[in-house]
């Protein structure tokens, strides 16, 4: 008979209990990782129910806990910095984190008054390390024609608001445009993109983004580089044609011609030409021709050609 009326208290208890929890809500990344002795900014905010909206003041403290129990959160000797807990922006930043063990860390609001919440069933892993990772550079290789514009970025965690790291291009190339952006769990990065133009003096060049973090430890700040060696693809140049032996031969004695030149890809096909009064004459391949010496004055010149492109030497 009761049955029913149950099923309804049970129901509406069950719903109250819902709209709580949801209420209760919290947002905080699963994991920030941190240079021992730097900074980090935990992005969070949270929610309150209804009923103590009205609790939220500048009273109100954040308090960050350690969920390993009987575990005195170590993180920092100095007080954090914390956003506006009155429009429930609890995002907090930590200062010259010490070293330690990983701790996964909850929210709790304080007001002095009723409004006295743990947020314990959500936590921030906080890793502090001394193995911080590289910026990553986007593409991470680079095979591109000479004269095809290039767009390299680079980007790297910004795990502290205050403080973001610097980022330098060796060498700088061309434009370079810096943003800090966020992922989607709020934590920020920042990348700088470089534009420039593709040239044959940049292949095999080392090009490579340094990050720079302030360290408030003491200890010098830390740099972390990560490079890339490109492979610039262009046609023969420099095509110059060397005589051997050099200087006065006898007649009909041997000489070695040979054409030189500088390509990427290097495998090119040589065509050599004689040049009779004005027209060419094809007169051999491969980049060793040997001739005969012969009194009537004749001119020899080779033309280099790789996949890229082709040039004649004088
Ligand atoms: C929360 O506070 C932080 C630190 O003061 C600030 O950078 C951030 O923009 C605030 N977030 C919102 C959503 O207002
Ligand atoms: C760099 O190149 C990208 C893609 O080509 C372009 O969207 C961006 O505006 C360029 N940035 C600068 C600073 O020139
Ligand atoms: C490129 O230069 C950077 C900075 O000088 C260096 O750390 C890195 O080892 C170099 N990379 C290569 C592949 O030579
Ligand atoms: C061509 O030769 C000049 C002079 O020796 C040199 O400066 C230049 O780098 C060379 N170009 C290439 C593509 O090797
Ligand atoms: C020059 O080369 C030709 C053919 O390769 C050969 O028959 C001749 O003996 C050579 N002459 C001399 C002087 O080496
Ligand atoms: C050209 O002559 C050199 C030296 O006389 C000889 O070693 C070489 O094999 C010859 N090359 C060709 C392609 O005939
Ligand atoms: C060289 O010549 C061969 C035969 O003509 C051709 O198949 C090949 O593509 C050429 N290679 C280059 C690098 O030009």
């Amino acid at each position: 008979m009761a049955g029913p009326l149950m099923i309804l208290l049970i129901g509406s208890l069950l719903q109250a209990f819902l709209l709580a929890a949801y209420k209760q809500k919290i947002n905080l990344p699963k994991i920030v990782q941190v240079m021992t002795g730097s900074c980090v900014t935990i992005p969070c905010s949270f929610d309150v129910e209804d009923q103590y909206e009205q609790n939220l003041n500048n009273q109100c403290t954040a308090i960050w806990r350690s969920t390993t129990t009987g575990d005195v959160a170590q993180l920092t000797d100095r007080n954090p910095q914390t956003g506006d807990l009155t429009k429930k922006n609890c995002t907090t930043t930590f200062s010259n984190v010490k070293t330690g063990p990983t701790r996964n860390y909850y929210f709790r609001i304080d007001c002095g008054n009723p409004l006295k919440w743990s947020y314990s069933s959500t936590y921030v892993k906080i890793e502090v390390t001394d193995n911080f990772p590289s910026p990553t550079l986007t593409p991470s290789t680079l095979k591109i024609k000479e004269g095809e514009s290039v767009s390299l970025t680079c980007s790297a965690p910004a795990p502290c608001l205050p403080h973001p790291p610097t980022l330098i291009w060796t060498p700088k190339l061309g434009d370079i445009q810096e943003t800090l952006q966020e992922k989607l769990d709020k934590t920020k990065f920042k990348t700088s993109v470089m534009n420039f133009t593709a040239s044959h003096l940049h292949n095999k060049q080392n090009i490579s983004c340094t990050a720079g973090y302030k360290k408030q430890d003491g200890s010098s700040d830390a740099a972390l580089t990560t490079s890339l060696i490109p492979d610039v693809l262009y046609s023969s140049k420099n095509v110059t044609v060397s005589v051997s032996p050099s200087g006065p031969v006898l007649e009909n004695s041997n000489v070695t011609l040979t054409c030189n030149s500088d390509a990427n890809p290097a495998e090119q096909n040589y065509t050599w030409y004689r040049a009779d009064g004005g027209q060419e004459t094809v007169f051999g391949t491969g980049k060793i021709l040997n001739i005969t010496v012969s009194m009537n004055r004749k001119s020899f010149f080779c033309k280099a050609e790789n996949d890229v492109g082709e040039q004649h030497s004088n």
